[in-house]
């Protein structure tokens, strides 16, 4: 969506996947302050968002309608939150549901959305995640989304593919205009709404990747959730990365799948932290760090800090994601693959960015050819490791790594070089 902002993934901070309902002013503001101590904000890292549960659970305000703010959690109301954030140089998030109330049971926003969209505006908000929660009846009874099915090729990534809709009770029909569905009826007001304000609020869709929100999630907002939810878990974290292989054909500038907020700190393992991250990234999701800040591993915030993943995330030149060149080893080409793909590649002003990611619980060599890259060819190139910034000078042909279970290994090649690349060895000049 074209509105000044979102044009690139978001970057930012969430309370949910930590703290759930328990959230107060100042996990927001500590999370601000350590987002500008550990240098994440430097990094890009802008948003802090607040989730469910920031209301007065039962009513609205009795005169005005409006929304009204927990003042035992938000003693200053959400403009007074929202000043102190802004004074850091940050901004803030807020979050509602299309639907009568939030999925904790909240005041929510459907048929108010310009009332709570002008309110949010002049409380000085910058976002909104916009839930799935409740919808009225008449908002229902929408016939089902198929989800596309098969190989996730290159060309399948790229291509809007229908599935086969067997699983399914009530499968929208072939051709179905997804626009003429309540739900998009119900995520375009709020988008209307918001646009009416004289504040540019970056509008999250937290629709869970129905009623093919790919096919209009991109002229509605800036970010659409792909799947359900995430959890801490390494099998969850599997799954939403195998689904949305098969969406990215709708990420590009403006407009970016979302594959839920990072849970990098919430106890996954060192190397499944990496592949999360490296992931998420490469396939230009918005990072919303999910964990406590003051009891994360420095180890944990050093991956949310990688330079390379973020520039390839956030590349002004680039907005394609990544995409798998090779299947690798799992039997299972679908939508509900044990795991993704293992080999991976995407385009970048830096240069490719090569993801090796080892699926098992063992050590394990991964090898591609420069070859099979589709943005490579043959020939000898410039490589660089993206997790320990090591040089590794011209590699002739191919790439060998031992990648620890679970484990992504990641490299940016760079420049042809050697005889083989027309150049020198390690030499940039050509040979003349
Ligand atoms: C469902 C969303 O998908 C989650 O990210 C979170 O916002 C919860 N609702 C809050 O109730």
């Amino acid at each position: 969506l074209k509105d000044g902002v979102g044009r690139l993934p978001a970057l930012g901070w969430n309370s949910w996947n930590k703290f759930g309902c328990d959230i107060n002013e100042d996990h927001f503001l500590t999370a601000a302050d350590k987002l500008i101590k550990l240098g994440l904000r430097d990094r890009g890292y802008e948003y802090v968002n607040i989730d469910d549960c920031w209301q007065v659970k039962d009513e609205r305000d009795k005169k005005t309608g409006r929304l009204i703010p927990d003042p035992k959690r938000f003693p200053d109301g959400i403009n007074g939150t929202a000043d102190k954030i802004h004074a850091k140089g940050l901004k803030l998030g807020i979050y509602s549901s299309a639907g009568d109330l939030t999925c904790q049971g909240y005041q929510a926003s459907i048929d108010r959305e310009e009332l709570d969209a002008a309110t949010w505006a002049e409380w000085g908000v910058d976002y909104l995640k916009y839930d799935n929660c409740n919808v009225p009846k008449k908002y229902q009874g929408e016939c089902q989304y198929c989800v596309p099915e098969g190989p996730p090729s290159r060309q399948f990534a790229h291509a809007n593919v229908n599935g086969t809709c067997t699983a399914l009770s009530n499968p929208c029909p072939a051709n179905y205009n997804y626009k003429s569905s309540p739900t998009f009826h119900r995520y375009n007001a709020m988008r209307e709404a918001l646009a009416k304000q004289d504040r540019t609020i970056l509008y999250s869709l937290c629709q869970w990747g129905e009623m093919n929100v790919d096919s209009w999630g991109n002229e509605t907002a800036s970010s659409w959730r792909v799947t359900n939810d995430i959890d801490p878990a390494w099998e969850r974290v599997l799954d939403i990365w195998n689904q949305m292989t098969f969406r990215l054909h709708s990420t590009d500038f403006w407009g970016h799948g979302d594959m839920d907020m990072l849970e990098v700190g919430n106890g996954l393992s060192l190397a499944e932290s990496r592949s999360h991250f490296a992931f998420w990234a490469a396939m230009k999701s918005p990072l919303l760090i999910g964990c406590d800040l003051e009891k994360a591993k420095k180890e944990e915030v050093n991956i949310m800090m990688n330079k390379h993943l973020i520039a390839f995330n956030q590349d002004s030149s680039v907005g394609r994601p990544a995409m798998p060149y090779k299947w690798g080893t799992n039997p299972d080409w679908t939508f509900n693959a044990s795991f993704p793909a293992e080999f991976w590649s995407g385009p970048s002003s830096n240069g490719t960015l090569i993801l090796l990611f080892n699926p098992y619980s063992d050590t394990r060599k991964k090898t591609t050819s420069f070859s099979e890259v589709p943005e490579l060819g043959g020939g000898w190139f410039e490589v660089t490791d993206v997790w320990t910034g090591e040089n590794k000078g011209c590699l002739r042909d191919k790439i060998d790594a031992w990648v620890d279970g679970h484990d992504t290994a990641a490299y940016l090649v760079g420049e042809r070089c050697g005889i083989q690349g027309g150049y020198l060895n390690g030499n940039q000049k050509p040979v003349i």
